[in-house]
């Protein structure tokens, strides 16, 4: 059984107070007892200097905080970065690696998201390996060759059976943000190809979808037979609207 997730990617948002309100409000619903009888684990991805306090405000509850990225090196002179060791010391359980802003805007390849996928996993984080095509890609109709690769570079990296203890988060680009979402169909097809690339050891790998999801189109995409949850934006920056799509695959 791939085990439910759905977690909220609070990009570069929110000061020290509307992240810990945020947090806050999301740790009164989702106590210990609530999440064993609803079922989907709920993660958040603060930026970095908001993680002690998010991490404070939801001690009460069953929500797991993450890093929005992580370093590949163990420590040393490396200006501005943070290591899987800092994070893990900050409570972190969780760690999103390769998401297209940081594959697109800081220019992170297939090789350095492996090294920070083989990073995290070793240090013990879970990482949310993030994937996804282009608008131009997908137009040339090589969005499934490209997903593939990106995948690809992690399983040689550390091996098929690592890629599979792991989260996979689709997230086709021209979704991110923009307000247009993949279509149920659209996404099941990648998801359907990801899962036949990891074969039977990825039988039980949790596969989420990611662009544009908010509370109104979120049950129809967890209803597809490959998609186990969520990677959500801007709709995570709101309780109530986080919630209400975390409830979505709980129906
Ligand atoms: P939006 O939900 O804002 O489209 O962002 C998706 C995303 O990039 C989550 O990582």
């Amino acid at each position: 059984m791939c085990k439910p997730l759905i977690a909220g990617n609070w990009k570069m948002h929110g000061t020290t107070e509307s992240a810990t309100n945020l947090a806050a409000q999301l740790a009164r619903h989702r106590t210990q007892e609530a999440n064993e009888k609803e079922g989907a684990e709920i993660i958040v991805f603060p930026p970095f200097v908001h993680i002690p306090s998010v991490v404070a405000a939801t001690a009460n509850s069953n929500i797991s905080v993450g890093a929005q990225d992580c370093s590949q090196y163990p420590d040393g002179a490396y200006t501005g970065e943070i290591s899987v060791e800092m994070l893990l010391d900050q409570g972190c359980q969780y760690v999103l690696v390769g998401h297209s802003e940081r594959r697109a805007v800081i220019g992170e390849g297939n090789q350095m998201v492996a090294e920070k996928f083989k990073a995290a996993q070793a240090g013990g984080l879970i990482p949310i390996l993030c994937v996804g095509e282009s608008l131009q890609q997908r137009q040339q109709g090589t969005t499934v060759a490209v997903v593939a690769e990106q995948i690809a570079a992690v399983i040689d990296l550390v091996g098929l059976a690592d890629v599979c203890r792991a989260v996979i988060a689709y997230e086709p680009v021209w979704a991110i943000g923009t307000g247009e979402t993949a279509s149920p169909q659209q996404a099941q097809d990648v998801h359907s190809a990801i899962r036949a690339q990891l074969g039977e050891a990825g039988s039980s790998t949790t596969l989420l979808y990611g662009g544009s999801v908010n509370a109104s189109n979120a049950a129809e995409l967890f209803a597809q037979p490959d998609i186990n949850g969520g990677l959500v934006g801007g709709a995570s920056l709101k309780a109530d609207e986080f919630l209400n799509i975390a409830k979505s695959i709980e129906a």
